[in-house]
C-alpha cells in the first residue's frame, strides 16, 4: 500500500547533524560518540549479520519468545490495531507478529532512511493490505505520531533490548514518552538479561570479528560522509563487561599516538585512548518492571526462556 517514506516530526527542534554531533564527542574529554550513528545503510547491514552470530543469543531467542507466544502477544495488541515499532530496522521480528496479529497498520520508525526504504518495499510486497507507514527518525526526540485514520487502537513494539542502549535515567524518560504516543495502547519490550559475564563478553565480541566492523563503522562513516581521515585499522575494538553497573561498554581504543582531521579541525588521540561508543545495559526481570512503573506503565505479562537469557515485557500504559 503507501510506502512512501515521511520523515517523522520531531516536536522539540533538532539535536544537530552526524558533524556537529561527532565533533562535539570527540572534544569532550573522555571522547564518546553517540550510538544512533551505528545505523547507516551499512551499519544496519553489519547490524543484521550481528543477529545471526553463534554467539549472539539475543535475536535467537527474542525471535523464539515471539513465536512461541504470538498468539497470546496478538490477543493483547487486539485486532485492528497500528503497530509502531521503535527502530524498526530489518522488520524481520515484526512479522511474527503481523502474521499472529490481524494488525491494521504498521509504522516502522527507523533513523536509516535508505535501509528502511528497501525493507519496507520488501513487508509491503508480502503484506499488501496492511497499511503503511514507515517514518524515518530519531525515535531519542520527542515524538510527534499522528492518528492514522480508522486505527485509533495503538500498541508500540520495541525489541532487541535497544532500551539497554540508555542509561537508566534516559532508559526511563524514553518509555514515558513512548507511552506518550501510545495513545492508551500497550507496549512490548524485549530486554537481556543479567547473566553470566563471559556469555555476555562473547556477545560483543564474537570471534568472527562483525562486531568490531560495526564498531568501526562509525569511523568509516565518519571518513566517507564528513572527509574524515581516520585510519581504522589505527582503532582497536574493545567491549568490556561492567558487572556492577550491568553493562557492556563499547569502545574505540587508539592504538597509537594520531591525529585525525574532520572539516578543518585536528583532533589528536593519545596511544591507548578510548572513545566511548555505545553501552548495553542489563535488567533482571524485576529491576525493568520497576522501571517500567516509573515510566507510568502496568507492567503485565513477561516471556522468558529457559536459561533466562532474555525477557519480553507486555506493559500497559
Ligand atoms: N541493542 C543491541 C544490544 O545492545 C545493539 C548491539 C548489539 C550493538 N551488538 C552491538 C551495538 C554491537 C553496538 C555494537 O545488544
Amino acid at each position: 500500500m503507501d510506502a512512501q517514506l515521511a520523515q517523522l516530526r520531531p516536536t522539540a527542534p533538532h539535536t544537530g547533524s552526524f558533524a556537529d554531533c561527532l565533533m562535539a564527542g570527540l572534544r569532550k574529554n573522555p571522547k564518546e560518540i553517540a550510538c544512533k550513528y551505528f545505523y547507516d545503510a551499512a551499519g544496519s547491514k553489519l547490524f543484521d549479520e550481528i543477529c545471526e552470530l553463534p554467539e549472539y543469543y539475543q535475536t535467537r531467542t527474542e525471535t523464539m519468545l515471539l513465536t512461541r507466544h504470538a498468539g497470546e502477544i496478538a490477543a493483547l495488541i487486539g485486532d485492528g490495531a497500528e503497530i509502531v515499532e521503535f527502530g524498526a530496522g530489518s522488520l524481520r521480528k515484526v512479522r511474527l507478529l503481523l502474521d499472529a496479529a490481524k494488525a491494521g497498520a504498521y509504522t516502522p520508525l527507523d533513523i536509516s532512511g535508505a535501509y528502511l526504504a528497501g525493507v519496507v518495499r520488501q513487508l509491503a510486497a508480502d503484506y499488501p493490505h496492511l497499511t503503511l507507514r514507515p517514518l524515518v527518525g530519531d525515535f531519542t526526540l520527542p515524538l510527534d505520531i499522528p492518528a492514522l485514520p480508522g486505527h485509533s487502537r495503538r500498541a508500540g513494539f520495541f525489541p532487541g533490548s535497544t532500551i539497554g542502549n540508555f542509561k537508566p535515567d534516559a532508559a526511563m524518560a524514553l518509555l514515558r514518552r513512548m507511552r506518550g504516543v501510545l495513545n492508551g495502547g500497550g507496549l512490548l519490550v524485549g530486554v537481556d538479561l543479567v547473566k553470566d559475564p563471559a556469555r555476555l563478553h562473547a556477545a560483543y565480541n564474537d570471534a568472527a570479528g562483525v562486531t568490531a566492523l560495526f564498531n568501526k563503522n562509525l569511523l568509516v562513516r565518519a571518513n566517507r560522509e564528513l572527509g574524515a581521515d581516520f585510519d581504522v585499522d589505527d582503532f582497536a575494538h574493545y567491549a568490556p563487561y561492567n558487572p556492577n553497573a550491568h553493562r557492556i561498554e563499547m569502545y574505540l581504543v587508539s592504538r597509537k599516538r594520531q591525529r585525525v582531521t574532520i572539516a578543518g579541525e585536528h583532533f589528536d588521540f593519545a596511544h591507548g585512548e578510548a572513545v566511548h561508543s555505545e553501552d548495553s545495559h542489563k535488567y533482571t526481570i524485576e529491576s525493568f518492571r520497576e522501571m517500567a512503573v516509573r515510566a507510568g506503565f502496568r507492567p503485565r505479562t513477561v516471556w522468558t526462556d529457559a536459561e533466562r537469557l532474555f525477557s519480553l515485557h507486555w506493559l500497559e500504559s
